[in-house]
């Protein structure tokens, strides 16, 4: 694509078509985004009524690691452009559909195939760019992870190469503990049981995600803008609380940026990336890249004056797009804490009164006591005074079994 898409009207024959490989929150957003610009959606997810199926023009139930099932659902719909949600997908097939003219994959179907495995993108990163990386070796079973992490040294991390919301992910202290840390990565992975990365344990000062956005500019050249940095607290591998602007000293948001431009720009393509790092004073490693929208980049939704997802919907459909803070913001996590399908919640109104707030319930249609089922969001004059009021807010929702 060299220059910006002719948008059409939606369900006629010249309707721009955009297929979501899945459908949670995130997708949710992107899709009324895109709903917004009169883009025809069709939103695909493994469980009905996913939270993107109940805003989209239309819904698949499909088991997008199945490539045939995948293809035959893009033979069938046949969309403009394909948007990867999340990392659980035949991304192989992707790339062959991509190879034979049949799809657009949004940025890029190998950057949705590198990115799904954590050994793809580490090698791209550290191997390939030169990136400041922790130090890493890949085992494939107890005996390699052994060796492994003695190489890397302790404390180490240890991740299956294909798990997401740290899934199967351990801290190890000792020599003692690689046992029980492979046994725990095989029951998180997602798809390949027997592959784990051992990576150095980074004593960073804070992590960040620099939201960086790819997009047309007016001679249909390639543009990279970087959001302000969002800063987050991880619990178990998992996000609790994001805010933005995290600050940075200006050695490190330098660093920041150029690691960012380098992946993205290898990946290729048009759209958000989420680029993870470590900060330690003016020294920042790449820990990993989303080729899309990030779960962290939610509080953009207060914080920025095109969120994310907007700014995703906008950069895959060649448009420009304007990465600006609109006020300093933050956001946190409201978890179902309950195992039942069709929850309630209550202190919505409670919430919503304390200033600056803002909620976005996802509509899942089952709760387990970890998952995320809703956000609360808030501005304010600084990033801390916004992390206290979206910590109230998400304190004020108490889901209940009805
Ligand atoms: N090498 C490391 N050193 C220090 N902390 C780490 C390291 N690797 C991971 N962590 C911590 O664990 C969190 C989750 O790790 P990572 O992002 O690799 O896993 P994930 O399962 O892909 O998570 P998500 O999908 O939520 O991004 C990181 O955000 C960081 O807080
Ligand atoms: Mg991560």
């Amino acid at each position: 694509m060299t220059t910006a898409r002719t948008l059409g009207t939606p369900l006629s024959p010249s309707a721009t078509k955009v297929m979501l490989l899945g459908s949670g929150e995130l997708g949710k957003e992107v899709i009324i985004a895109l709903q917004r610009l009169g883009v025809e959606t069709i939103a695909v997810d493994r469980y009905p009524n996913a939270p993107g199926h109940q805003v989209a023009h239309r819904a698949h139930v499909v088991d997008m690691t199945n490539g045939e099932a995948l293809s035959a659902l893009i033979a069938l719909e046949k969309p403009d452009l394909v948007v990867p949600e999340i990392e659980a997908i035949a991304t192989e097939t992707l790339v062959a559909l991509e190879e034979a003219g049949r799809i657009t994959c949004i940025p890029t179907a190998r950057a949705a195939l590198l990115t799904m495995n954590r050994e793809g993108i580490r090698r791209l990163a550290a191997e390939e760019l030169g990136l400041p990386t922790s130090p890493y070796r890949f085992a494939s079973s107890l005996e390699e992870l052994e060796q492994a992490c003695a190489e890397v040294g302790f404390p180490c991390v240890v991740k299956p190469v294909m798990s997401s919301s740290g899934k199967g992910q351990s801290k190890l202290d000792a020599a003692g503990d690689v046992a029980q840390a492979w046994e725990y990565a095989a029951s998180g992975s997602r798809v390949d049981a027997g592959r784990v990365i051992a990576e150095g344990f980074i004593d960073f000062d804070y992590e960040i995600t620099l939201l960086t956005v790819r997009s047309l500019g007016s001679k249909g050249e390639i543009e990279t803008s970087f959001c302000e940095p969002i800063g987050h607290k991880q619990v178990q591998g998992d996000y609790v609380e994001s805010w933005q602007p995290h600050l940075m000293t200006p050695a490190a948001l330098a660093s920041a940026r150029d690691i960012a431009g380098k992946v993205t720009a290898n990946l290729g393509g048009c759209g958000v990336f989420g680029v993870e790092l470590f900060v330690k004073g003016d020294m920042v490693w790449f820990s990993e890249v989303s080729p899309r929208p990030h779960d962290t980049g939610m509080v953009t939704m207060a914080s920025q004056v095109q969120s994310e997802f907007e700014l995703h919907a906008k950069a895959i459909l060649g448009l420009p797009v304007d990465v600006s803070l609109r006020a300093p913001g933050a956001s946190a996590v409201i978890y179902g804490q309950h195992e039942a399908a069709g929850i309630a919640f209550e202190g919505v109104a409670d919430a919503l009164r304390v200033p600056g707030a803002e909620l976005r319930l996802f509509g899942k249609p089952e709760s387990f006591a970890r998952r995320r089922m809703g956000v609360a969001l808030a501005t304010a004059v600084d990033a801390d005074t916004a992390r206290q009021r979206a910590l109230e807010a998400a304190s004020r929702v108490k889901p209940v079994i009805r």
